[in-house]
């Protein structure tokens, strides 16, 4: 058992923060944002669902196999094949543990398990003991337990403990709970049931009511030693509990939690940043704590008084969560070593020499256009690197944009389609929309525009625009990401990345879908 003061935080980013529509990652991106989370002291990352599809599968192996300062956890339906799935691919990690779930609520036995109450304390029963042959560090929790009877709750958690659980984890899967109600929850599962004091009590809290971190929070002060959340407050629906509010509010408030995290919190503007880079969900600019106004104090008034006092308007220090001026880190001198180096020091390793060549000729174009690069413009640059995969069947391979007053704009693109170079011209709105009417030309997809969003990676009129476009054909969502100091080239490189991923096979099965 942890020490009492000990809060684990477990993050869900790669897990349930790949079910946002949109949000899927590749296996290199989640092994990056692995390696960020495991560099910021996480205590447990939910690394996917291995049974889901290979993909899955290979990336919870990957990065089981890559980190060693954190606990690597896979996903797994109450069931023999997912629980062994998982168990072979976390079969290398250093510190492994297998995290096995079953709805409890009368509303999901009832009409999506179409399971008696006894039926599912003993499939709970039989899944951890199933569980604990793989591993003995094992989780269970009751899906949907915001909505499920205290006493089934009790029975339920007490045969797990004895089948085995060491922690127990009380999600609430739809984000129904108050505060006071959810701590209320805590407090007396841990009153009641017999033996809890064998297991670490866990909460998952979803944001429907944009509650899911005062949820968490009070869960803590009854007692929860883990709490399940994720970078930015990715996640299913509205969300997961964001990982970055409820560290800082433990750590702010000392003075009324009687436990801390042992994470580096100056990590997590860093960590923030790569997510939002690679799932292409930005980060309002009024988001507690990795907004861009987040620690910007506009009025007069407030000016005035943090100059002459920092603690009249300001409760944490901007460099304890990581804003730090940004710093130009490479320019156009720099060589491949200085390049190799700083990287390094971003935690990133790329795969190959061929990798490093193709990330440094983009730093040397970049540095052509661009003055000063910051750490930003590195991770946009390795971000395109990493989807220059396997599965990038089509390439920009040149666009040519007339766009003039009075004139409507013209597009003329050149894409590498499974290697043959083929060109295309289209006239639009404007030039982003007569170059992404160019590529359809060339590739017609069916999707639809969904989103499109530009923003800049670091400030100057020379930085680079990040565009994010969401494409959606059969219900199926992507994201494409691109960046260039050139924003309708940054767009068509977008557009052609989400073209590149709806390529990919269809959708994997979601793991709280009713197949059980
Ligand atoms: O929200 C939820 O209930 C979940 C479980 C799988 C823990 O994500
Ligand atoms: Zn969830």
């Amino acid at each position: 058992m942890p020490a009492a003061d000990q809060l684990i935080v477990f993050d869900t980013t790669l897990r349930d923060g790949e079910q946002s529509p949109g949000a899927s990652m590749t296996g290199d991106e989640k092994l990056r944002i692995a390696k960020a989370l495991e560099k910021m002291r996480v205590d447990v990352i939910e690394a996917g669902f291995p049974i889901a599809s290979t993909g899955d599968f290979e990336a919870v192996r990957s990065i089981a196999q890559s980190i060693t300062d954190s606990t690597v956890c896979g996903l797994a339906r109450a069931l023999e094949r997912d629980i062994d799935r998982a168990g072979e691919a976390l079969k290398h990690a250093n510190s492994p543990r297998i995290h096995t779930f079953i709805a409890t609520s009368p509303i999901h036995m009832r009409h999506k398990l179409r399971m008696s109450p006894d039926q599912v304390v003993e499939q709970a029963v039989w899944a951890i003991k199933r569980a604990r042959d793989h591993t003995d560090n094992v989780e269970f929790s009751a899906e949907d337990a915001g909505r499920s009877e205290l006493d089934f709750l009790c029975r339920i958690f007490e045969e797990a403990i004895k089948a085995g659980a060491t922690t127990l984890n009380v999600p609430d899967t739809v984000g129904y709970n108050m505060p006071h109600q959810f701590g209320e929850t805590i407090r007396l599962l841990r009153e009641r049931i017999p033996n809890s004091d064998k297991a670490v009590f866990s909460v998952h809290c979803h944001n429907d009511l944009g509650l899911a971190t005062a949820n968490s929070l009070s869960a803590v002060l009854n007692g929860a030693r883990q709490v399940e959340c994720t970078i930015n407050g990715l996640g299913e629906r509205a969300g997961n509990a964001a990982l970055e509010e409820i560290v800082m509010t433990v750590r702010t408030r000392r003075d009324l939690f009687d436990c801390d995290t042992r994470l580096d919190t100056t990590q997590i503007v860093q960590c923030s940043r790569l997510v939002s880079n690679i799932t292409g969900f930005p980060v309002q600019p009024n988001k507690s704590i990795v907004g861009a106004n987040a620690f910007a104090h506009e009025s007069g008034i407030h000016q005035d008084g943090v100059l002459k006092s920092r603690e009249t308007y300001e409760i944490m220090r901007a460099e304890d969560v990581g804003w730090t001026e940004n710093r130009m880190v490479l320019g156009k001198h720099s060589g491949r070593n200085a390049f190799r180096a700083r990287l390094g020091e971003l935690g990133i390793a790329l795969r190959s020499e061929e990798e490093l060549n193709d990330a440094f000729r983009r730093f040397k174009d970049l540095a052509d256009k661009k003055h000063e690069i910051f750490d930003d413009d590195l991770q946009a640059i390795i971000t395109e690197t990493g989807l220059n995969s396997e599965h990038e069947h089509v390439k920009l391979v040149s666009l040519r944009v007339c766009s003039e007053t009075g004139e409507t704009p013209r597009a003329d693109v050149v894409l590498s389609v499974d290697g043959e170079e083929e060109p295309g011209t289209a006239m639009g709105g404007g030039p982003v929309d007569a170059a992404f009417k160019a590529i359809e030309s060339i590739i017609p997809t069916g999707t639809r525009l969904q989103l499109y969003s530009v923003s800049s990676i670091t400030s100057g009129t020379d930085a680079q625009g990040e565009v994010t476009v969401r494409l959606e054909k059969g219900g199926r969502i992507v994201n494409g990401q691109g960046a260039d100091t050139d924003i309708v080239i940054a767009s068509a490189k977008a557009y052609i990345h989400a073209i590149n991923k709806i390529l990919l096979p269809g959708d994997k099965p979601h793991p709280q879908g009713a197949d059980v």
